[in-house]
């Protein structure tokens, strides 16, 4: 059967010949298949409807969120829902370039929660030994899959989101409106609320850079950034350049540019700090 115009395999290609520049057949038939054109044409939102989202479907995207898998079934990622004004207020105050969070009807926090697990080997008698890095990381994946959950269930029921990491720019207001004690730290905040336009698919890297087969390979690395670059130019550039004071303008001005130009000055420096004061020895 041929695809219909606009049918979900139209969909697909439409999307991720923008999101990577090459094609994808894939069946009419394929299972599964509205689902995968709703993934391939993910887009996260930074304008909202001031609809609100209505509570018992607020609660089922979050069961769903938390439905996600969860390292050894510790369990250790938690919601916060931002729903005062005033202490969602004090945290945006920190971030005002970022309009899209007052905007949205929602703004959650989802943070690793190790504590948890350390309170139940309290109560249980047992000791607590497996103070490391890896389960600082296990508590951080655990809250990154679930925000992912949430933000596909979302999508599922037509909302849009973002995520917003730059709470992390001001940790202490944030870790103090939330009163997060010992052991739970932030790993992100979401945005959520009904589309108020139809947002962009934001090209990615080509899959010659980031899907290997049997060993990690960078054959070709520089030549596919340039090229990517290139594409990414084409579809969406850049409306403004990054740290013009220090590194003026530039003639083209791609992806590996702006990045380079990112990471060319610390973010965040003080997270480690923060994340040992809460707890973590990292070791
Ligand atoms: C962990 C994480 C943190 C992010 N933090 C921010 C943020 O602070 N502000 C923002 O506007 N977007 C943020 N984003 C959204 C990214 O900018 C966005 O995913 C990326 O540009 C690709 O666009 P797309 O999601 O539309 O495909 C974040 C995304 C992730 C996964």
């Amino acid at each position: 059967m041929p695809n219909t115009p606009n049918s979900p395999a139209d969909r697909i290609n439409a999307a991720l010949r923008i999101r990577f520049g090459g094609d994808f057949p894939v069946a009419p038939d394929q299972a599964g298949i509205d689902e995968l054109a709703r993934i391939a044409n993910h887009r996260s939102v930074r304008r909202y409807r001031p609809d609100a989202v209505d509570p018992a479907l607020f609660r089922l995207l979050c069961a769903c969120a938390l439905s996600a898998p969860t390292k050894s079934d510790l369990q250790q990622a938690d919601i916060i829902h931002v729903a005062d004004p005033v202490r969602r207020q004090r945290i945006i105050a920190h971030l005002p370039d970022m309009g899209w969070i007052a905007e949205a009807p929602l703004f959650l926090i989802f943070c690793g929660n190790n504590r948890r697990i350390r309170r139940i080997g309290e109560w249980r008698g047992k000791p607590f030994v497996n103070e490391h890095l890896d389960h600082f990381m296990n508590a951080a994946v655990d809250a990154g899959i679930a925000m992912m959950n949430f933000i596909s269930a979302a999508e599922a029921a037509g909302l849009g989101t973002c995520p917003i990491s730059a709470i992390r720019n001001a940790i202490d207001t944030v870790s103090s409106e939330l009163e997060l004690p010992e052991g739970v730290f932030p790993v992100a905040g979401l945005c959520v609320g009904y589309p108020a336009t139809a947002g962009h698919v934001s090209p990615r890297l080509p899959l010659e850079v980031t899907l290997h087969t049997d060993r990690y390979d960078e054959t070709g690395l520089r030549e596919n950034i340039d090229a990517y670059d290139r594409r990414r130019h084409a579809n969406h550039p850049y409306g403004k350049q990054r740290r013009l004071a220090r590194f003026g303008t530039a003639d083209f001005y791609g992806w590996s540019e702006d990045k380079a130009r990112q990471y060319a000055e610390p973010e965040r420096a003080d997270f480690g700090e923060y994340i040992r004061r809460q707890g973590f020895s990292l070791k």
